[in-house]
């Protein structure tokens, strides 16, 4: 490439500002990302059973943005061809999207598969391997089968089960060509995000309880999911099995809040990641401190996060083969003043911390209102798991920028270099073991409650237009020429058309 030798070329004469080496590790590895229901349409096709964000769409269409929902969305499941075809333009090693178990299993039980679920994800993993791009698969990204969540959902403990019935079915249909499996995709957000607010499906408000109860419930089910696969299938297969976990930073605003920001972070990460990834296992201590003192002021009797038993530790306990850790944003965390406003936020624990959250006063905001950009963070948070949980392999599952649109996204290239940089000298300097990187997302989606109106896609989705076109952006240019160079050190796109480093890719 003309620009590695202009690299090279100027290491010789010493030129500083072109000698910066910014390339990936060897056998680095990059990826991008979709989720079934944000992506595939199809939701009464065939057999397929009916989800809650089927039924939460359409039973609550004054609560998504323009009454949006993932009728139809990417229509990825008749496009799946074309999404293949931008996945090879980008170069990608890798790409990761979901099942919907409801495809699959269209009561949510094993006594029925589906057929068309089976050929659908058996074509897309196919033409997948066949471009030389491996699939990594999620079990669950929040599209529960409707029937179990009329027995309560993830409320209910036999949720373990059902959910390990459905992996044995993944896993034995699948894994003799997925080699990289995430159970659940976001605990946090599926429980405590759902629970404390009732804006996300299954449209149930009940942050004391039904959030508490979902994450005990989850963890058990990955668990359970994960030690299925070590005693039936890690022989034939040789695969790798985790969680994705969405992690939020937290820097203290002064000093003075250092303790504070300790407990914001294990509130949202150390409760998803303790019991697994900690030698000790079980709740953070500190977290399972301040809910049984603050259940015991509000009147019960016991602590309204549930506890484990000695044997429900040890089964979550160790239950990784690697981190896998998406990311998107930070906050400043303080101590509320006397009589001040505290947060509550998406998620539960601050509203009895008595802090208040906020974003840097240069920290730059998006088109997702709780997201604002902080590149630093994502090397904080990897070196805070690498220092809590031990030097273990870890990958970003997502990552990625919200905009309202437009092709020239110059905002979104800027996004990508400045977060891996951090990412880079994470390895570098840090010693963090990072393999795998993904881009969050492929292409325009259903963006949840902001349904089409917020954009993540490398690829520009026309929603308009029935045969749902995509055109890639800037940003695919430029993702593109990374992935090609294997480096930061390449010419950025100027605009949509400025193929200039992408020419021979795309
Ligand atoms: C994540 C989620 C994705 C996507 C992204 C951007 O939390 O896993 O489905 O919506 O956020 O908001």
């Amino acid at each position: 490439m003309f620009l590695q030798r202009v690299v090279v070329f100027c290491a010789l004469l010493g030129v500083s500002w072109c000698t910066e080496d910014w390339t990936f590790p060897e056998g680095f590895k990059f990826g991008a990302a979709s989720a079934s229901y944000q992506v595939e349409g199809g939701w009464n096709a065939k057999d397929k059973g009916e989800n809650i964000w089927d039924r939460f769409s359409h039973a609550h269409p004054e609560i998504i943005k323009n009454s949006d929902n993932g009728d139809v969305a990417c229509d990825s499941y008749n496009q799946w061809e074309r999404d293949i075809e931008m996945a090879k333009e980008l170069g990608l090693d890798f790409y990761r999207f979901s099942l919907s178990w409801s495809r699959l299993l269209p009561t949510g039980l094993d006594n029925y598969v589906s057929e068309d679920g089976t050929a659908y994800y058996n074509n897309l993993i196919n033409g997948l391997l066949a471009a030389g791009i491996q699939p990594m698969v999620t079990l669950y990204h929040w599209d529960l089968p409707l029937p179990l969540q009329e027995l309560g959902g993830w409320t209910n403990p036999l949720i373990a089960d059902w959910f390990t019935d459905y992996a044995r079915v993944a896993y034995s249909l699948f894994g003799d060509r997925v080699k990289i499996w995430l159970t659940i995709n976001e605990p946090i957000v599926i429980c405590d995000v759902a629970y404390n607010t009732g804006v996300l499906a299954p449209g149930i408000r009940s942050p004391e309880h039904g959030a508490n109860i979902c994450t005990k419930n989850v963890l058990l089910s990955h668990a359970k999911a994960y030690r299925l696969y070590d005693t039936e299938f890690r022989s034939r297969y040789h695969g790798e099995v985790s969680l994705a976990n969405q992690l939020v930073w937290f820097e203290p605003a002064t000093a003075d809040d250092k303790e504070l920001a300790e407990i914001a972070i294990e509130n949202v990460t150390g409760r998803y990641s303790h019991p697994i990834f900690s030698k000790e296992g079980g709740w953070p201590p500190v977290i399972e401190k301040m809910m049984a003192e603050r259940s015991k002021e509000k009147g019960y009797s016991k602590s309204v996060l549930p506890p484990f038993t000695q044997e429900e530790k040890e089964l979550i306990r160790g239950t990784y083969d690697f981190y896998a850790m998406n990311h998107y944003t930070s906050r400043l965390i303080r101590k509320a003043k006397e009589g001040e406003h505290t947060a509550t936020w998406y998620f539960g624990g601050f509203r009895d911390m008595n802090a208040v959250l906020s974003p840097g006063s240069d920290w730059k905001p998006t088109a997702s209102t709780w997201f604002y950009q902080y590149p630093p963070g994502i090397r904080g948070q990897l070196v805070w798991l690498k220092e809590h949980y031990g030097d273990m392999k870890f990958m970003i599952t997502e990552n990625g920028l919200a905009t309202f649109g437009g092709l020239n996204d110059q905002d979104r290239i800027d996004y990508y270099e400045s977060y891996l940089k951090q990412l880079l000298l994470a390895i570098r300097e840090d010693g963090v073991k990072l393999t795998h990187y993904t881009a969050w997302t492929l292409m325009d989606n259903f963006e949840w409650t902001d349904g089409y109106s917020v954009k993540y896609g490398l690829y520009e989705v026309d929603f308009e237009d029935p045969k749902r076109p995509r055109v890639p952006r800037a940003s695919a240019h430029y993702y593109a020429s990374i992935i090609k160079n294997h480096s930061l050190n390449v010419v950025k796109p100027k605009n949509e058309n400025d193929r200039l480093t992408a020419r021979e890719e795309l």
